[in-house]
C-alpha cells in the first residue's frame, strides 16, 4: 500500500451491495442476446448517487462495475466443476473503495504507473504533476481515475452487455495539462470475455497512459495466494527499474533471468528472486508485437480450480504485479484479509515514466487525435 496518499472525506456514505437493500431503481433488460443488465445503487459522494451496474451472461457469468472509480468490484466465472466463484479482489462497500490506496478493480489515469519525480517536459515547457508515491506521480496522482465519479450508460448490442463510463478531468487535474474527455466501456460477452474500450481526446497537448487494475485470484474467493497459479507472459524483454520502481531505461531479454514467463511456469516458482521496493514482481514487459492490433498479451491458470484467464491488448506494454503490496492490513470482501500475493495484476499499458523516455513508445495525445485502444479479459477452463 501506498502510503502518502491522501485519505478522501466524504460526507455521506451509504454502503448498499445486494440489490434486495437498495434504496435506488432497479431494473432488468433482456434482448435477443439475452445478456443481462441490472442497476443498484452502492452509495452517495456528497450530492451524488452512486450506482453498481452487473452485467450477465446466460451461462451465469457476471461482472459488476461501479461507476466510482470505473471499478469492477466482482467477476463471477465457473471452475471445472461449474462453480461461480468471485475472481477479483476487492471491498463490499463504497466507503472502502473511496478509502483505498490498492487501486483494486479500478481505471488507473491519466497516467498509469510511475513518473519519475511528477515531472515531465512537452513542446518545450515542463509540467508538475502531484507527487503521491515518494517524490514519484502513480496511477494518475492523489484523485486519480480511481477516485473520480464517471457517468454511466448501460446498453445491450451484439457484443454483449455494455457500460459505458465517461470522464471530463479538467486542464490541470493532478497537474496535467489539457481538457481530456474519456470514455471507458466495459463489454461482457456470451464467451466470458471482459472487453475495455478506452476512447480519449484532448484539447491542449498532452500525456495519456490507461489501465486496468483488478488483481485476479482464479481460485475463486481468495481460498488461496496465486503462486502456485501459472503464468505465461508474451514479452522477451522487459524494462527494468530502479529501487523506487522507476524504469532505468533499458531494455533487457528476460531469457535466463526471474522475469522469463516465455513459457508456463509458476509464479511463486522464483518470486524470492525478485528484489524490488517489496519482494515480487513489479514490472513492465515489452510485448512481442511489431503492430497495434489486439495481440495476446498473457495466460494465467490455477491448475487447482482448472479457471484461465487470458489477456490481449493493443497496447506495447504489460505490467505484472503480483500484489506484493498486500500486507494483511486491508479487510476486504467477506471480511478477507488480503496477504502478500493473494492478487496479480496483469496491467496493459504504455511503459512507465515513458514521458521522459524518448526511445520509448510515445504516449503524447494532441487535439484532433483520438485515443482508442482495446484490451481483453478472456475467462475459460481446462475442461
Ligand atoms: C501498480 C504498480 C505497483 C503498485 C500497484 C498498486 O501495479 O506497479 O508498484 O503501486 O500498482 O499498489
Amino acid at each position: 500500500m501506498k502510503t502518502s496518499s491522501k485519505k478522501f472525506v466524504y460526507l455521506t456514505v451509504f454502503v448498499i451491495i445486494t440489490s434486495q437493500l437498495t434504496l435506488s431503481s432497479c431494473f432488468n433488460m433482456k434482448s435477443d442476446t439475452t445478456m443481462k443488465i441490472s442497476e443498484n445503487f452502492f452509495g452517495r459522494i456528497e450530492e451524488k448517487e452512486i450506482k453498481i451496474f452487473e452485467l450477465e451472461n446466460p451461462k451465469g457469468s457476471k461482472v459488476s462495475i461501479t461507476n466510482f472509480g470505473a471499478i469492477v468490484q466482482s467477476l463471477y466465472v465457473r471452475d471445472r466443476e461449474g462453480n461461480f466463484e468471485d475472481i477479483v479482489l476487492g471491498f463490499d462497500s463504497l466507503e472502502d473503495y473511496i478509502q483505498q490506496t490498492s487501486y483494486f478493480g479500478a481505471i488507473a489515469g491519466r497516467y498509469a504507473n510511475r513518473i519519475a519525480f511528477a515531472q515531465f517536459t512537452l513542446d518545450g515547457k515542463t509540467y508538475q504533476l502531484s507527487a503521491n508515491d515518494g517524490n514519484h506521480h502513480l496511477h494518475g496522482g492523489f484523485k486519480g481515475f480511481d477516485k473520480v465519479i464517471w457517468d454511466a450508460r448501460p446498453y445491450l448490442d451484439t457484443t454483449g452487455a455494455c457500460l459505458e463510463l465517461h470522464y471530463i478531468s479538467k486542464d490541470g487535474e493532478e497537474g496535467y495539462p489539457g481538457t481530456l474527455d474519456v470514455y471507458v466501456t466495459y463489454c461482457f460477452t456470451l464467451d466470458d470475455e471482459l472487453k475495455i474500450y478506452y476512447q480519449a481526446t484532448t484539447d491542449h497537448p498532452t500525456i495519456l497512459n490507461l489501465t486496468h487494475h483488478s488483481y485476479f485470484n482464479l481460485s475463486g474467493f481468495t481460498q488461496r495466494n496465486i503462486l502456485e497459479h501459472e503464468l505465461i507472459i508474451h514479452a522477451d524483454s522487459f524494462t527494468p527499474v530502479d529501487s523506487t520502481l522507476i524504469p532505468t531505461g533499458e531494455i533487457v531479454p528476460v531469457k535466463n533471468t526471474v522475469f522469463d514467463f516465455t513459457s508456463p511456469r509458476p509464479i511463486g516458482s522464483r518470486i524470492r528472486e525478485v528484489f524490488n521496493k517489496k519482494t515480487g514482481y513489479d514490472n513492465n514487459y515489452v510485448l512481442n508485437t511489431t503492430d497495434s492490433t489486439v495481440h495476446p498479451a498473457a495466460k494465467a491458470y490455477d491448475p487447482e480450480s482448472g479457471r484461465i484467464l487470458e489477456v490481449f491488448t493493443d497496447q506495447p506494454g504489460l505490467q505484472f504485479y503480483s500484489g506484493n503490496f498486500l500486507d494483511g492490513k486491508i479487510k476486504g470482501k467477506n471480511g478477507k484479509i488480503y496477504q502478500q500475493h493473494d492478487g496479480f495484476c496483469l496491467e496493459t499499458q504504455h511503459f512507465p515514466d515513458s514521458p521522459n523516455h524518448p526511445e520509448f513508445p510515445s504516449t503524447v495525445l494532441r487535439p484532433g487525435q483520438i485515443f482508442r485502444s482495446l484490451t481483453i479479459y478472456k475467462f475459460s477452463t481446462d475442461r
